[in-house]
């Protein structure tokens, strides 16, 4: 395998590497004529096997004011994955025609076993409800404009925390810093899954109301409905939580309300007035976290941990949502998680 400038999960580098991606786009933003060029002659291609408005375009939009191009999908069907081709055999080939990939896939750990192959590195634009590391990079540089500090907050992460890939990967960033607290409310059905829960300095509570006074950031996220197996579960959990002007009263007058947007109900249109709401500065973030991100990959500029693998194993990942149960030739690979066996693709920890 060939070591890659991967980003699968911010995880494999450490928060100094983060860090130094927000400053450069904070140096973009405010400099934006001196890397008009800075990817000339290079391509990116976008795969996206899921709908995207800001990740795919901002992306996009990254890539074209760095002066490179871009080739890619947004409809599966239209590409010979409509005849029954896998995964990897996409994006090897891929790999081949671009310097970087980046990709959005329904299957959790999708991102992770492309790397395994590609001739160029992958970004990992969302895999399944797993992770969504650039998300991530966008709020850490909301925060620190926004909030001035990405360390001592009480942030409060509302909806749907089960199936929300841009929680998951937030909270695994932000707990990294020093003494953050976080509170997750949502359903019992919708809670944070476990493996992000573990070491954590965490509350759960069920009621935006009961949490709002003491927050210094509230994450909002909508009910994942692609997610559910059904209507009538979604049905039931959609509009628990909304944010209104009435609510907001309670809140801290310099706490800031984030979100990955797309909104459903989650935040009355009255709030976008309200100085505190930030979603669609932070959405404007994302285009200048990219231009930093397409540049550290593609100059090589970054000190990524290898893509760890436990030993090869026959069993089968119990997520039906894993990569694993969908791509024939990926080998099935578990490290040790608290005794139990832990997919290396997935994080599923098998019972
Ligand atoms: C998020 C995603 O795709 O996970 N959107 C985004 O990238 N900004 C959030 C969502 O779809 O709810």
């Amino acid at each position: 395998m060939k070591q890659q400038n991967h980003l699968i999960d911010l995880n494999d580098y450490s928060a100094e590497t983060w860090g130094k991606i927000v400053s450069l786009a904070q140096l973009i933003m405010k400099t934006p004529h001196v890397y008009k060029g800075a990817c000339t002659g290079k391509i990116m291609a976008t795969l996206f096997y899921e709908p995207s408005t800001r990740t795919q375009m901002s992306f996009q939009s990254a890539m074209l004011r760095l002066g490179g191009g871009i080739i890619g999908f947004d409809n599966p069907e239209t590409s010979s994955i409509s005849k029954g081709e896998n995964l990897m055999d996409t994006t090897k080939t891929i790999s081949g025609y671009s310097d970087v990939i980046v990709m959005r896939h329904y299957l959790e750990g999708a991102a992770k076993a492309a790397a395994l192959t590609a001739d160029c590195p992958i970004i990992n634009a969302g895999d399944g409800g797993h992770l969504h590391p650039t998300q991530t990079l966008t709020d850490l540089l909301t925060l620190t404009e926004e909030k001035g500090q990405l360390s001592n907050l009480n942030i409060g992460i509302c909806g749907d925390l089960k199936n929300g890939r841009t929680v998951h990967s937030l909270v695994r960033a932000l707990s990294s810093y020093s003494n953050n607290k976080f509170t997750f409310i949502s359903t019992p059905e919708l809670s944070m899954p476990d493996y992000i829960k573990k070491e954590l300095d965490y509350q759960e509570k069920s009621s935006l109301e009961e949490a709002l006074p003491e927050l210094d950031v509230l994450y909002m996220t909508r009910i994942q409905r692609e997610r559910f197996a059904n209507a009538s579960e979604y049905e039931q959990q959609k509009k628990v939580f909304e944010l209104d002007m009435a609510k907001l009263k309670s809140a801290k007058p310099d706490m800031i309300i984030m979100h990955p947007l797309p909104r459903v109900d989650e935040i009355a249109g009255e709030v976008d007035s309200d100085p505190r709401a930030k979603y669609f500065k932070q959405a404007n973030y994302g285009m200048y976290v990219r231009m930093a991100l397409i540049l550290t990959v593609l100059n090589h500029d970054i000190d990524m941990k290898p893509l760890l693998f436990g030993n090869v194993s026959l069993q089968k990942c119990e997520n039906l949502k894993c990569i694993t149960n969908y791509e024939e030739s990926l080998p099935n690979r578990f490290v040790k998680s608290d005794g139990a066996g832990m997919c290396e693709y997935c994080e599923r920890v098998q019972r």
